[in-house]
């Protein structure tokens, strides 16, 4: 039975236990109901209330939402604050000062606490030495960094200035970082010598080298060069600064830049359907106010949690769970540089029992490939650990299959924990659709329902509500005040991609399709609409490689990318390719295969190298002449069922197209 299947007859339910309810800060349905009817009757007050009730404005807003220009909303607009003050410094003077606020575990196991006074102290002298280079209110810089402490200590001191981040994860090529550095214009760059995963030292200041040397960088004035190891890297005189040449001297005292609700606080680019990545713009105070009031909502935070979200911050699970949300709400959070599988596939479950997590957030991806390396190995079996001080499970990325979530549930939760599967997109800044721990009866494979405020819907082509069991396109009725705010140099392609005009051009299009239960109403997401992969939780544009691929102008003549499922990582990249030579076979094939597969990793990331890559002397076409990729889909997946090839072209290239190199 395939993962779809299982969940169609999903019938386990799983409440939260009387006790769990009882401590909830949401607790019980009702509770739930509550403020869902809140946000219904009046939904302005009902967001006003809370923005004044969890954000500090250094400017109170009396504007709450502005629709005026449609879709281009606007939040609190008239407010102003700080994020990095909200993270920070209205803990002083409170018990919260002196608790930890990061745990850090670098890849070796060395371990590092940070109090909330001291990571002030810290953001502020490096917010001064960003001053000291020019970096000010408005500027845009780009973050290329390790997971460590210091990648947030660099976005909050941007933050700290009203200077705008970016940050591009560490596994990005030196073409993406370049195409990034010039799209948001970044005037500096913050990066690391090197980077450790799994024991290996892997260089980022190399990379931001090369990217700046391929040209067009010249807004670049400072390079922030963070000395992770001790293995010497490139410097260029003038422009690169480690951060001790940078913090010499600078006063740990800084004050925070109040800015408007709306400014800019991060750019972070994702792939779309089509083209270039987009830089998804969010703003200040509707991201903060979310970002916050989910930790408590979604996470249930208490004061004595121990929080940990594995994402890594060069992605938005990594801003607004790591970087942002766990700060703003107080909480004691662990982070952690590695990779879940080094030195061994128990280092989760080691992490949790050494720091006495009670929240983990991860990703079914790595719950997937820990299964079997736990089912394999009974030394990196979550039962040889202590999970005790666990009291919350969460799920972020992908959908999560019924058959992972049993067994996190079981092995990991010991059928105690509640799981809250999160949907949400770097779009949207923070969870959409998820349980709450202290109120929602979990099923397994299902995301649940919309968190309070949000107006999640699920409609047909032309935007009218389809009934429970009927699957529909995702979409959001209503602004939300941490939604994205357009996309970076690009409010056409912003209106375009999540407004349509057919739906009236203020209606969010999440790009997904979901089918709600007959019974509870509960929305699972069935997967992305449109031409984006999810690859381990990453999204990845199919026309972004299929860009690459034909870039390598001398030996590719055509390419069609299309995603097929993965046991491990959700969707997998698969590559047809028409060579402008002849169609390589043997080892030939290979050697073609593995240098194509580079050649990708070197134009986006290796995150991005197809898994398959098939060559064909064609490939399938329609008499009219377009690519046929639901029939290429079906040929990936290995699923003949569903090939319709009357309409091909020259069928006799099918055999060739089943060939996996
Ligand atoms: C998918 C990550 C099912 C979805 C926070 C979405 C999910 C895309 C879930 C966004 C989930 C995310 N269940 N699918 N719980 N969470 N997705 O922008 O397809 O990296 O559109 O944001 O991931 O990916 P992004």
């Amino acid at each position: 039975m395939s993962a779809i299947e299982s969940v169609l007859v999903e019938n386990r339910v799983f409440a939260p236990s009387p006790a769990t309810v009882k401590a909830a800060r949401i607790s019980g349905m009702a509770a739930y109901d509550a403020l869902c009817a809140q946000a219904n009757n009046d939904f302005e007050g009902f967001w006003a209330r809370l923005a004044r009730d969890h954000v500090v404005w250094s400017k109170p807003f009396t504007r709450t939402l502005d629709e005026s220009n449609a879709p281009f909303y606007k939040w609190f607009d008239d407010g102003e604050l700080n994020a990095s003050a909200n993270c920070l410094d209205k803990h002083m003077g409170t018990p919260v000062e002196n608790k930890t606020a990061v745990i850090f575990e670098s890849d070796d196991g060395t371990v590092t606490k940070t109090s909330y006074r001291e990571l002030l102290t810290r953001v502020s002298q490096f917010a001064n030495a960003l001053k000291a280079h020019g970096v000010k209110k408005g500027d845009r810089v780009l973050i290329y960094m390790p997971m460590t402490l210091e990648g947030v200590i660099a976005m909050q001191a941007c933050a700290r200035l009203g200077a705008t981040h970016s940050v591009v994860f560490g596994g990005f090529s030196a073409k993406a970082l370049q195409e990034r550095i010039i799209d948001a214009g970044a005037v500096a760059v913050i990066t690391a010598n090197y980077q450790m995963r799994g024991g290996k030292e892997l260089p980022l200041k190399a990379v931001v080298d090369e990217g700046l040397g391929m040209g067009g960088c010249e807004s670049i004035k400072t390079v922030f060069v963070y000395q992770r190891t001790s293995t010497a890297c490139n410097m260029v005189a003038g422009r690169d600064k480690t951060f001790t040449q940078a913090l010499a001297g600078q006063s740990n005292e800084c004050a925070p830049v109040a800015v408007g609700a709306e400014h800019p606080l991060f750019v972070l680019y994702t792939s779309g359907s089509t083209g270039k990545p987009k830089g998804v713009q969010h703003s200040t105070g509707g991201y903060l106010l979310w970002a916050k009031l989910t930790m408590e909502w979604t996470f249930d935070l208490q004061n004595t949690d121990v929080f940990w979200c594995t994402a890594d911050i060069g992605w938005v699970t990594g801003h607004t769970y790591v970087a942002y949300g766990p700060l703003a709400a107080g909480a004691t959070q662990i982070i952690y540089e590695g990779v879940p599988t080094f030195p061994n596939a128990g280092r989760f479950w080691q992490m949790i029992e050494r720091h006495q997590c009670s929240i983990f957030y991860t990703a079914p991806t790595a719950i997937r490939s820990l299964i079997k390396l736990a089912e394999g190995d009974s030394k990196v079996h979550p039962d040889r650990y202590n999970l005790d001080s666990l009291r919350i499970l969460g799920s972020v990325g992908e959908p999560i299959n019924p058959e992972a979530w049993m067994w996190y549930y079981k092995n990991v939760g010991h059928e105690r924990c509640p799981i809250v599967d999160t949907f949400w997109q770097t779009e949207t800044g923070g969870h959409m659709i998820n349980p709450l721990p202290g109120a929602t009866p979990l099923v397994p494979g299902s995301c649940t329902l919309p968190l309070p405020g949000i107006m999640a819907a699920i409609v047909d082509e032309a935007g009218h509500d389809v009934p429970n069991g009927v699957g529909g396109l995702l979409v959001v009725k209503r602004p939300w005040p941490s939604m994205i705010r357009t996309i970076w140099n690009d409010s056409d392609r912003f209106k375009k991609s999540y407004f349509p005009e057919e739906m009236g051009g203020t209606i969010y299009l999440a790009g997904d399709g979901a089918v709600r239960s007959a019974d509870r109403g509960y929305f699972r997401i069935t997967g992305r609409i449109d031409d984006v992969l999810n690859v381990s939780g990453h999204r990845l544009g199919t026309m972004e490689i299929e860009s690459a691929l034909v870039s390598h102008t001398a030996l590719v003549a055509e390419a069609a990318v299309v995603g097929r499922p993965d046991d491990l990582t959700g969707e997998a990249v698969c590559a047809f390719v028409v060579l402008k030579g002849a169609r390589p076979t043997g080892d030939a094939a290979k050697a073609m295969a593995k240098e194509l597969r580079d050649w990708v990793a070197k134009e986006i990331g290796p995150i991005a190298k197809p898994k398959d890559i098939r060559f064909a002397e064609n490939l399938p076409k329609t008499r009219s002449g377009k690519i046929m990729r639901r029939l290429l889909r079906s040929i990936a997946s290995g699923d003949t069922a569903t090939q319709d090839t009357s309409t091909l072209e020259n069928p006799a290239i099918l055999e060739q197209l089943g060939q996996t190199w």
